[in-house]
């Protein structure tokens, strides 16, 4: 067992966590949302700007918070892909940095990694399992042999899910992020409503462009009060998209575990469709809490620690990769 300090900058939001003998004693996050508000979206040269003005700050917090002496930190981690250059290069220097100073290996993290294994936060165990990456940035399947063991099963041709909901939610002139805004009026929706685009049914991979241009085509033809049913209808046709898929790899790699991870799995309605779907296929479904769903430095303290566990650590002259690769 060891302590773990992490910090995750890979986008928009500045991250420190410590994890201590597989115990998360400290997780700060600061959100860059209200930063970016005002450009629809994130600008890399403002996100940089962020992480050197929050990180160092949160670190202390996270620190204090532990109630730990930097000394006693065993390794230090950062993701060091994929991402944005800017960001990622300002966690993966601090972590360089502070483990070149107190002589402490250095662990650099891939965030497809540090989301894919949040789902076993805390567990020792990685079993076999078909995990689907659902983020603002990503949208993947992977068969999960082992920790470090992947093979892409699918991966969306155009946009990220969560990028969708983020579009579709300008489109209807909500805020970002779209995901939270688009769930909360789906709630009150008609789901069946409208009949949107389920894209690239029998491929493994994905595509949600035509979706969002649906979307776009539609909402010029509509009066009266839409809101909630198109949010409910676009809502169903991701969530009918990733669940079909994701349960037709599960099959295909013959696993009895599904695992779901990234932002757009803190979507309510998304995770009992897909529970129920994998009760019905009789399969096994984890989930991480919503906390560790959205970008956060504990699931990447998480992958590091396993990765300690079995010996391994990174050069310092390892450099950040911003399309760094999961297989
Ligand atoms: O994992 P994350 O914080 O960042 C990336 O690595 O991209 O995911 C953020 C994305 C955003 O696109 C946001 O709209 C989406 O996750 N999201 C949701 C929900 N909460 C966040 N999408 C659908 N429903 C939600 N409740
Ligand atoms: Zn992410």
């Amino acid at each position: 067992m060891a302590t773990i300090l992490a910090l995750e900058t890979s986008c928009d939001e500045t991250a420190v966590a410590i994890l201590r003998d597989g115990e998360l004693v400290a997780s700060e996050v600061a959100s860059q949302v209200a930063a970016h508000e005002k450009y629809g979206g994130v600008v890399p040269e403002v996100a940089s700007r962020n992480h050197l003005v929050h990180a160092p700050r949160l670190l202390e917090h996270a620190l204090d918070r532990a109630k730990i002496d930097i000394d006693q930190v065993d390794a230090f981690a950062a993701t060091s892909g994929p991402g944005l250059a800017s960001s990622l290069m300002i966690g993966a220097s601090i972590a360089k940095g502070l483990a070149i100073a107190r002589g402490k290996p250095y662990l650099a993290i891939n965030h497809l990694e540090g989301h894919l294994l949040s789902p076993f936060f805390g567990e020792a165990n990685i079993r076999p399992n078909v995990s689907l990456i659902v983020s603002g940035g990503h949208t993947m399947s992977i068969f999960v042999r082992a920790v470090g063991d992947y093979e892409i099963v699918g991966r969306t041709v155009d946009d990220a899910a969560g990028e969708a909901f983020d579009k579709v939610a300008k489109l209807l002139g909500l805020n970002y992020p779209g995901g939270p805004e688009i769930e909360k009026r789906a709630r009150a929706g008609d789901a069946k409503r409208f009949d949107l685009p389920r894209s690239m049914p029998d491929s493994t991979n994905f595509s949600f462009s035509g979706l969002k241009t649906s979307v776009r085509y539609l909402l010029p033809k509509l009066r009266g009060n839409y809101l909630a049913d198109v949010c409910a209808s676009f809502q169903q046709a991701v969530i009918d998209v990733l669940v079909q898929k994701t349960l037709a790899a599960a099959r295909k790699y013959d696993v009895d575990l599904v695992t779901i991870s990234g932002g757009v799995s803190c979507n309510e309605a998304f995770r009992q469709q897909m529970a129920r779907a994998c009760a019905k296929d009789r399969r096994e479904l984890k989930t991480a809490p919503p906390s560790l769903c959205t970008d956060n430095a504990a699931m990447i303290a998480f992958a590091a620690a396993l990765q300690f566990a079995k010996g391994s650590a990174s050069s310092v002259q390892e450099e950040i990769d911003p399309n760094l690769a999961l297989a």
